[in-house]
């Protein structure tokens, strides 16, 4: 018996920041269900409703709200950053796996690119009650790439963050940032491909535990078209579906190629 959500939400409120928008939308039953990590697949509302809809992770849930956090480039997140309060959105979820939160007394880094901070602020709630000690390091091409984490100072997150252009934070790359990681660190990572397999290189060299929390090209979000699938370390082994046996991957689960 599943327990996804297929149903209309209305927006509720909207923020704005730099490229990124974050959608509120009244969904309870997601609200009610939802773990930090998993993510919900999102369309347009009839009659402009896109028969792809966008892989978008959880950024947070207040009460009955549940935030999404919008990169805006695309035509469906564009389309998507247009829409105003009241507005419907077609949603089904909550899709995927989840954060393993069992940390062992660990102090958590948050290892972040771009909009890949967006799962983090749900995931840092989760934690709250496990640690205080958690850093989130952000990187993005620019300051405005790194406007939408005010959520991590208001929730007490101790930040470090790097831009290319270097006109926020060291200059540079986010991965530039985790020379001196520890072993006795858990590290959860976000972000596009080449900073996933960077991170996951450095903590599989220092034996790091280290989840991996991946995107792929997710056409149906629930297991059926296979757009989204992942090599496994052992080629003997099938390749893992991004959508229903992540997104969340242990840094030894999983072959990032491409
Ligand atoms: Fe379709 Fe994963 S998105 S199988």
């Amino acid at each position: 018996m599943s327990d996804k959500v297929f149903r209309t939400c209305p927006i509720t409120r909207l923020e704005r920041f730099g490229r990124e928008t974050v959608l509120w939308i009244q969904a309870p039953d997601i609200a009610a269900k939802a773990v930090a990590g998993q993510f919900v697949m999102v369309g347009l509302p009839r009659p402009r409703a896109n028969f792809l809809k966008r892989a978008i992770s959880i950024h947070a849930i207040d009460g009955a709200e549940v935030a999404l956090a919008v990169l805006t480039v695309g035509d469906v997140s564009v389309a998507l950053s247009r829409l105003t309060v009241g507005d419907p959105v077609e949603v089904i979820g909550p899709l995927g796996n989840g954060f393993d939160l069992d940390i062992q007394g660990r102090p958590v880094a948050m290892v972040a690119g771009g909009i890949g901070h967006a799962p983090f602020r749900f995931l840092a709630a989760a934690l709250a009650d496990r640690t205080k000690d958690i850093t989130l390091y952000a990187g993005g091409r620019d300051r405005a790439a790194l406007s939408g984490l005010g959520w991590a100072d208001k929730m007490g997150l101790k930040t470090v963050l790097a831009s290319e252009d270097g006109s926020i934070g060291q200059g540079g790359y986010v991965t530039d940032l985790l020379g001196d990681l520890s072993p006795a660190t858990q590290v959860y990572v976000c972000g596009p491909l080449p900073m996933l397999r960077s991170v996951q290189a450095l903590a599989l060299a220092r034996a790091i535990p280290c989840q991996l929390s991946l995107e792929g090209k997710m056409a149906c979000g629930v297991g059926v078209c296979l757009g989204c699938t992942c090599a496994r370390p052992d080629p003997t082994e099938a390749y893992a579906k991004v959508c229903t046996d992540g997104p969340v991957f242990w840094a030894e689960e999983v072959k990032l190629d491409g």
